[in-house]
């Protein structure tokens, strides 16, 4: 069984949108009206400048979701191999490969980028502001399929293979950078979702003074 929309207030969808590896449907198809939706609200995002410099690919071919799904398993494999055993709990190690895995399968993929390659010298402002004008529209993109009854899961993992993924959908590599894939399908089963386990509030936020 699948699930269709969820009625989660802001906080519900703040707390309860996970990542989802095992229970994405593979089988149920995302109309791409649905996926447009979560784009068009993704686009408010506060991003540097506002200069909108974003781009989002949605894959739902077949042919191209394997090909790219070939290089994220190998970029997973070597991702994995070079992680020691004490970082990762089985479970997360499982859940990885699964992705991995299955990534051929999942319905649709969305490729995110931004115009522009960072110079090797880039300071640390130009770092930030990079990246971080993708990341929040991301994270919106997220919470809208959420509430639509999809689920998603964040990767970086292909970024190691950025040139050949970039060659394999027509990315012009020189002019635009990569920066996640979020596989995107219908939730299976309950959708319900425990809060996502994190540490203590107290533990990672003070006042007035850093604490390390
Ligand atoms: C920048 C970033 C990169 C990530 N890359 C991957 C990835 O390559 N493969 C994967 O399976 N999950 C990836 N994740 C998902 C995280 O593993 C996940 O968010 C984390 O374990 C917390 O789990 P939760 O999202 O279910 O709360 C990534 C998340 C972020 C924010």
């Amino acid at each position: 069984m699948t699930a269709g929309p969820v009625s989660l207030d802001i906080d519900g969808l703040l707390t309860r949108t996970p990542t989802v590896r095992h229970r994405l449907d593979l089988s149920r198809p995302v109309p791409r009206p649905l996926i447009a939706q979560c784009l068009q609200l993704a686009l408010h995002a506060p991003n540097g400048g506002n200069r909108q410099n974003w781009r989002f690919l949605v894959i739902d071919d077949p042919e191209t979701r394997a090909g790219i799904a070939l290089h994220y398993r190998a970029a997973s494999d070597a991702y994995l191999a070079a992680t020691p055993p004490e970082a990762l709990s089985e479970k997360a190690v499982a859940g990885v490969r699964h992705l991995a895995d299955q990534l051929h399968r999942v319905p649709v993929l969305v490729l995110a980028g931004i115009r522009g390659r960072l110079p090797h010298d880039a300071t640390l402002a130009q770092q930030s502001g990079f990246f971080g004008s993708v990341y929040p529209a991301l994270w919106s993109f997220m919470l809208a399929a959420r509430s639509r009854g999809l689920g998603t899961a964040l990767t970086t993992a292909h970024l190691a293979h950025e040139r050949e993924v970039a060659a394999l959908v027509g990315i012009p590599a020189d002019a635009f950078t990569q920066v996640a894939l979020v596989a995107v399908g219908y939730t299976t089963g309950d959708c319900g979702f425990r809060p996502t386990p994190r540490q203590p509030l107290h533990d990672v936020v003070s006042w007035n003074g850093w604490r390390s």
